[in-house]
């Protein structure tokens, strides 16, 4: 995994024991409630596969819903959490860098990405996509989710680079500090990202995240 950035990889392994607390602030509730039976509705019946599915959080919604569920991440620790969801057992989980889903995963109706898509560096996303989707079939609806800018009131943009990602310096609970690359596109960069791939884009704007579905021809 050659491609994985070791800082972020570094990050999401120390913080795995207590990531789930994102989920559980107050001011994120009914954004979560509405996700969390919005989300597994898109893939009702369908195999999905899941990138960068961390400790499991959505994992343990799709299983009830969707036909078969092989959820990857490209960092051991949060995976070790994600196994332990309740319905685990009825999933695969599976080590991979989303930058190159092996074909060994299988093929998919359908795919999820909860709050990755704002670590892909701008110039990363057309080889994110074109990894996801070379292992999706015709009509497979597409679901990501992330943090919108209410995020950054608590943890502003400590710098932009020379690409036009924007970084931030997050603190972890043993005093150590990352700079973690974090994007914020808007629906229109949504919107244009996949314009010569997809059909049926929605856009959902929540109070703390967005949400953006598309299907593939
Ligand atoms: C913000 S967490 C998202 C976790 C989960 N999807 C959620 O919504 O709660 C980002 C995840 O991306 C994973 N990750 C980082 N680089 C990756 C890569 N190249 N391929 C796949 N996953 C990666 C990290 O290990 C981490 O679990």
């Amino acid at each position: 995994m050659t491609s994985v950035d070791p800082e972020m990889k570094r990050y999401y392994a120390q913080r795995a024991p207590y990531y789930d607390a994102v989920y559980a602030k107050p001011e994120r509730a009914a954004d979560i409630a509405f996700l969390r039976a919005w989300i597994p509705a898109q893939f009702a019946g369908r195999r999905v596969l899941e990138v960068a599915c961390g400790t499991g959080f959505w994992t343990q919604h799709l299983i009830p819903v969707a036909m078969a569920v092989t959820a990857t991440d490209a960092t051991e620790e949060p995976l070790g959490f994600a196994r332990l969801r309740p319905g685990a057992d009825k999933a695969a989980f599976a080590l991979a860098d989303a930058y190159a889903l092996p074909e060994s995963l299988g093929r998919f109706e359908g795919a999820f990405a909860g709050l990755w898509l704002s670590h892909v560096p701008r110039r990363r996303v057309p080889e994110f996509l074109a990894s996801l989707h070379a292992r999706l079939a015709p009509g497979a609806v597409v679901v990501m989710i992330d943090n919108n800018e209410v995020q950054l009131k608590e943890l502003p943009i400590a710098e932009t680079d020379a690409g036009g990602d924007t970084w931030q310096h997050r603190p972890l609970r043993d005093g150590s500090v990352h700079r973690v690359l974090k994007n914020f596109p808007s629906k229109a960069e949504l919107e244009a990202m996949v314009a010569n791939v997809a059909q049926a884009c929605e856009y959902r704007a929540l109070e703390n995240f967005w949400a953006f579905r598309y299907r593939l021809p």
